[in-house]
């Protein structure tokens, strides 16, 4: 037989959009080409994306977070190569694979010791779905504690605990669910208080909004809360975990102790699909209480052989490498870079986060003449002024970052976890050269943001 994917590739390449068009995502399409980031990139390597011309893109996306050891890491690739060639048993379902109990060993040695049992599974949204199964079994409860803003995935149980009615609406009934904001502890005792809630799900720290709570005592508050009365707490961790904010964990930021901790992302070096769920021992042995019970909760690829080494090599080339030391060190390297923009930078309100995981707020400038443009294209469109810094980014300085989420002027960086001095330099340089451009009014920058206007207009 005579197949060759790279024939595919190299004959191909370029035909990205149309196919997509044709066959996939239209709108994603659209919005892609509005912006200008309908880009062809050929290759990636580390922190780097690159063009069939050869140029680099600084790649400050990272895959949503499941790049945090870089593209394409030789240990990794290595890895899944040796395992290939081994023709190892994959998928029996009847056995116990050698390569998950490994891994679910690898896991439980970088956790607290209360964490010691583990569910593995395929994505982010299956290890959130997998967490709402075993707090309902175990408490009895059924109704989630979530917080306003919130993302915990897309499927069905975890889009009950979605803080925007963006991703929410047109999907009909979803689980019963409650939601609280950061720092309200009031509103957080009250809610506990109901004994109706089988966890409360936290992003310690928010992908949406960078933000955690002001309050450095809500956290730890809230797991006493949770422990009076009876409610699980579950620290999603499927974005920060794995280094993102500088530490293994985010909740360490806080020391928590939670119930239940979920994994994805970055979890086997973003070359396979693979998620985890850590618990305590008596919470996950609840659900699989006895041998009539032993697979009510599973799924088929959720320990195969392929994700369950790369991310045994992803967890040793963390360590090798200490890269959520470096999270740590670039993270506030890059934190003090941004923040010494801003007396030069009316329109930085706040610069946020924690390690690499970095926010950009915008708010509406001083001088009267970007105030009066400011509030005609927020009228027109909330969250335009971030998309207007985003596409000069990538056009000019070759930087890939994103808005956090709709009708936010929040720009989000999360690059790779392994990035160093020369990166951190270049996006500061950008964002300022790009950041001045944006007080010549009329300027090339607000007529583009008239063109976004138009655009998303027509598409009503
Ligand atoms: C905190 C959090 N939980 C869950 C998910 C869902 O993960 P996945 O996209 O792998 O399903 C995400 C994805 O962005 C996330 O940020």
């Amino acid at each position: 037989m005579n197949f060759d994917i790279l024939e595919i590739i190299n004959n191909r390449l370029g035909e990205n959009y149309d196919l997509h068009d044709r066959y996939l995502n239209r709108s994603l399409v659209k919005v892609l080409k509005t912006i200008g980031f309908d880009k062809v990139y050929s290759r990636a390597q580390g922190a780097y994306l690159y063009d069939r011309e050869g140029r680099d893109f600084l790649d400050c996306l990272g895959g949503y977070g499941a790049v945090n050891i870089g593209r394409n890491h030789p240990v990794v690739k290595q890895t899944l190569r040796n395992l290939l060639d081994r023709d190892m048993p994959n998928m029996v379902q009847m056995d116990c694979s050698l390569l998950s109990g490994a891994l679910a060993e690898a896991l439980v040695k970088r956790s607290p010791p209360h964490l010691n049992a583990v569910f593995l599974c395929n994505t982010g949204t299956e290890a959130v779905e997998g967490a709402i199964k075993f707090a309902r079994c175990f408490t009895g409860r059924e109704s989630l504690l979530y917080c306003h803003k919130a993302f915990h995935g897309l499927s069905t149980g975890a889009l009950s605990m979605n803080g925007s009615h963006v991703f929410k609406n047109r999907f009909g009934s979803l689980l019963p669910s409650q939601a609280v904001d950061l720092d309200d502890v009031a509103a957080l005792e009250r809610e506990l208080a109901t004994r109706k809630h089988a966890a409360f799900f936290i992003e310690p720290i928010q992908g949406k909004t960078v933000h955690h709570p002001r309050n450095a005592n809500f956290w730890p508050r809230a797991q006493e809360l949770c422990r009076k009365h009876g409610t699980l707490l579950v620290c999603d961790e499927v974005q920060t975990g794995l280094g993102r904010t500088g530490r293994f964990y985010s909740f360490e930021h806080w020391n928590l102790e939670p119930d239940i901790v979920t994994l994805a992302k970055s979890l086997s070096g973003g070359l396979v699909p693979c998620g985890a769920i850590l618990l305590r021992r008596e919470i996950h042995d609840r659900t699989f209480n006895s041998m009539h019970h032993c697979v009510v909760h599973s799924t088929t690829f959720g320990r195969n052989n392929m994700a369950m080494a790369a991310a045994l090599a992803t967890l040793h080339v963390m360590d090798a490498e200490k890269v959520v030391e470096n999270s740590e060190k670039m993270g506030a390297s890059l934190m003090s870079g941004l923040k010494a923009l801003m007396p030069r930078h009316e329109f930085i309100k706040e610069i946020r986060g924690k390690g690499l995981m970095v926010a950009i707020e915008f708010a509406k400038p001083q001088s009267l003449k970007l105030r009066m443009a400011w509030k005609i294209f927020q009228a027109a469109e909330k969250g335009l002024f971030a998309q207007m810094v985003v596409i000069p980014l990538l056009r000019d300085h070759r930087i890939l970052t994103q808005v956090t989420g709709h009708q936010m002027d929040v720009i989000k960086i999360t690059p790779p976890l392994i990035i160093g001095s020369k990166e951190i330099d270049r996006i500061v340089k950008a964002m300022d050269a790009t950041l001045s451009e944006c007080y010549k009014f009329p300027g090339e920058m607000w007529n583009m943001g008239a063109n976004l206007v138009k655009a998303s207009l027509q598409n009503k």
